[in-house]
């Protein structure tokens, strides 16, 4: 049995460390991505209070003359969309731009994909492989501006240290 939980309640910056470290310790030595994702998806259920979904798309592999896409990995929440295309919605910006999208008011953002009608703010981050986005991190909270620039570096760190591993 794993029991990676945070014990007390901690400010943002140990929350992440230990989040971090928790992540590094359950996929260092796996090879399989799916398996990696799953559990990284659970570490950010289990640690970040106020979400309603936390997981990952990866990059799909491009077909013959068409839009690159995201397809669904991973994840805790309800079912959401399978394929969003890059520059749809706020996955596909972060996939396109290779840029953290913090966005405060989902209903603000012009094309956001609405998968759970209780989503009010979304972080998502790109996972990085040499310069090519490989997956991104997706995080949505039903309150509105949940995310702040710490969460933003801290799940930044967590993609640094998967860019291998998944
Ligand atoms: N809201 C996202 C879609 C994915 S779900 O939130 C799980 C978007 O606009 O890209």
């Amino acid at each position: 049995m794993y029991d990676f939980k945070p014990a007390t309640p901690l400010a943002a910056g140990e929350l992440y460390r230990e989040l971090i470290a928790a992540a590094d310790a359950l996929t260092a030595d796996e090879p399989d991505a799916v398996a990696n994702m799953a559990n990284v998806a659970a570490l950010l259920w289990e640690f970040l209070p106020d979400l309603n979904w936390a997981g990952f798309y990866r990059v799909a592999p491009a077909k013959r003359g068409g839009v690159e896409e995201l397809v669904l990995g991973p994840f805790v929440g309800r079912p959401a969309c399978i394929r969003i295309p890059f520059g749809k919605g706020v996955c596909g910006a972060a996939a396109q731009s290779r840029a953290t999208q913090l966005v405060a008011d989902v209903h603000a953002f012009p094309g956001h994909i609405a998968c759970d009608a209780a989503s009010q703010s979304e972080l998502v981050v790109p996972v990085l492989r040499d310069g090519a986005v490989v997956a991104v991190i997706d995080l949505d909270s039903p309150s509105p501006a949940r995310f702040t620039a710490e969460d933003a570096a801290g799940v930044e760190a967590l993609a640094a240290l998967l860019s291998a591993r998944i």
